[in-house]
């Protein structure tokens, strides 16, 4: 028996599954760090804390599962899109990553729009200048930390720093690549336009592969630290959510996927080039060579429920330790206590401003219509319905690029909870199925692996062999004009808010 192994680098924590030849998981392994957020709306990570959290989950699936390192014949790697890793000459991190939903960097999306041209950058690189993105971050190193600037030979993504530290080569894939603003996307190859009209030395970037081609093997060195052996290939692997639609089959037209991860994300899959004018969604090349996707992006969705998580549920936490349960599932049964729009409350979720469909830097989260008789389930519940809402604000840009998928299939931690998927398919009024491997990411990255050693014919051929479909949960008739009205005051609640977002943001001295 043959294995592979998926790496999902995420925001709250890296995950690496061990998956036999099958598809099958075998054994699997987290650990978490930090987010570190020193003023209101910056967010950063310590590329240093990926790495190792990468060699300690692989280290710790091939000890627990016992599996002959000699059998693992190559791994992917997933991760959160968008953050900018800085190395200098010999390949020392110069600073923490600023991440992807980081939001400093609204000036510097001006100067990039005010040098490229927006509809020259759109057409290059199918989107817009966004905050998220990680050549505004670039740029903001280079106006505010010129001597950091001045010391970087490479700029890496989350993934590729890790793969470089396992492989020591420098390299990256197209579906990642996408994101950084500097990808020819309809031509898959670094701009040397939008390189030099920015005067960006191309020789920082790294080599751009296909997802599922080879980029190298493990090092002696990281072979040494994790227990593998230096005869393990490493592929191109992929974006977080390119990985997630190949581990759930969302890789021909047609077909369309939901996550609720830290971010919240609707995804399709397209085989001709989709781009919306007005930058909305985003237009990625996919893991699936000479295709691409189109993605809507909600900044904080498990963001949210986790916020209020950490700072309203103590006592749940606790007792779910006591119970030996996740946390989450207790706040799912209180939720669901609460009736459809909460008793007249509703959330929205810019925590870290928001991206589809606003685009927008300064806006913040907010409760709307809390009244002396709401209780903590009635928040936990408007926070749930809140980022279904922004959710559906994602599928109506895509329907409105003619993206109208029959079933919708629902990944990430949130996409666990049967009362949150049960949301998705009321509000989407669209059946929501699952998969039966959960794994998403993980597995995508895995049998992008499998196929970069040659186990599987092609991305395509894998996924129809491996990833299966639960039946689905269909939308409840008499909720969706329920939701429907609370969504139409959703919609108008940022509208309103809109300038007073910026007045707010103008008149703290601090920046925090
Ligand atoms: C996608 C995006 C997020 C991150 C974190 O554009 O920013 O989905 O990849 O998961």
């Amino acid at each position: 028996m043959k294995y592979v192994l998926g790496i999902d680098l995420g925001t709250s924590g890296t995950k690496t599954v061990l998956f036999d030849q099958y598809g099958t998981a075998v054994c699997s392994a987290l650990v978490e760090y930090p987010l570190y957020q020193p003023h209101n709306g910056w967010a950063e990570q310590k590329p240093e804390d990926w790495y190792h959290a990468a060699v300690d989950t692989i280290r710790s699936v091939l000890t627990k599962s016992g599996v002959d390192k000699k059998d693992v014949v190559s791994m992917g790697i997933s991760g959160q899109m968008h953050g900018l890793v800085m190395l200098d000459e010999a390949g020392n991190v110069l600073r923490p990553s600023i991440i992807w939903c980081d939001q400093r960097t609204a000036a510097e999306c001006d100067q990039i729009h005010e040098i490229v041209g927006r509809d020259q950058l759109i057409s290059i690189t199918a989107n817009p200048a966004l905050t998220g993105f990680t050549l505004s971050k670039l740029l903001w190193v280079r106006n505010h930390e010129p001597e950091v600037y001045a010391k970087c030979r490479h700029i890496l993504l989350p993934k590729d720093y890790v793969r470089y530290m396992l492989t020591g080569d420098y390299a990256t894939e197209v579906s990642d690549a996408s994101g950084m603003q500097l990808l020819d996307v309809p031509n898959r190859c670094w701009s040397d336009e939008v390189l030099a009209a920015l005067d960006i030395d191309k020789s920082m970037l790294a080599k751009v592969y296909e997802s599922c081609e080879v980029t190298g093997h493990v090092s002696k060195e990281a072979a040494a630290l994790t227990g593998l052996t230096e005869a393990t290939l490493v592929v191109g692997g992929a974006g977080d959510n390119a990985a997630a639609a190949v581990g759930t089959g969302v890789v021909e037209d047609g077909r369309a996927f939901t996550t609720i991860g830290t971010s919240g994300v609707v995804f399709a899959h397209t085989s001709k080039l989709s781009i919306d004018p007005k930058g909305r969604v985003h237009t990625f090349c996919c893991a699936v060579p000479c295709a691409w996707h189109v993605m809507g992006v909600t900044q904080a969705a498990g963001l949210s429920l986790k916020w209020f998580r950490d700072n309203f549920c103590a006592a749940e936490k606790t007792a779910a330790e006591a119970m030996g349960v996740d946390p989450y599932d207790l706040l799912n049964k209180e939720a669901a206590q609460s009736p459809i729009g909460a008793h007249k409350l509703l959330y929205a979720p810019y925590l870290m401003g928001e991206r589809t469909p606003h685009l927008d830097a300064d806006c913040r989260g907010m409760f709307f219509g809390l009244s002396g008789m709401h209780q903590r389930r009635d928040l936990l519940r408007a926070v749930m319905e809140g980022v279904t809402y922004a959710l559906k604000d994602c599928l109506n840009v895509l329907a409105g690029m003619g993206v109208a998928p029959a079933q919708m299939l629902a990944c990430g931690g949130g996409g666990k909870s049967p009362l949150w998927r049960q949301m998705l398919a009321d509000v989407f009024d669209c059946p929501v199925a699952t998969t039966v491997s959960t794994e998403g990411p993980a597995l995508g990255a895995a049998i992008l692996a499998g196929v970069g050693a040659g186990l599987y014919p092609s991305v395509e051929e894998a996924c129809r062999e491996m990833i299966h479909v639960n039946p689905a949960q269909q939308p409840i008739p008499e909720n969706v004009p329920e939701y429907a009205k609370y969504y139409a005051v959703y919609q108008k609640l940022y509208v309103a808010n809109r300038d007073l977002f910026k007045d707010c943001l103008l008149y703290t001295s601090d920046a925090a």
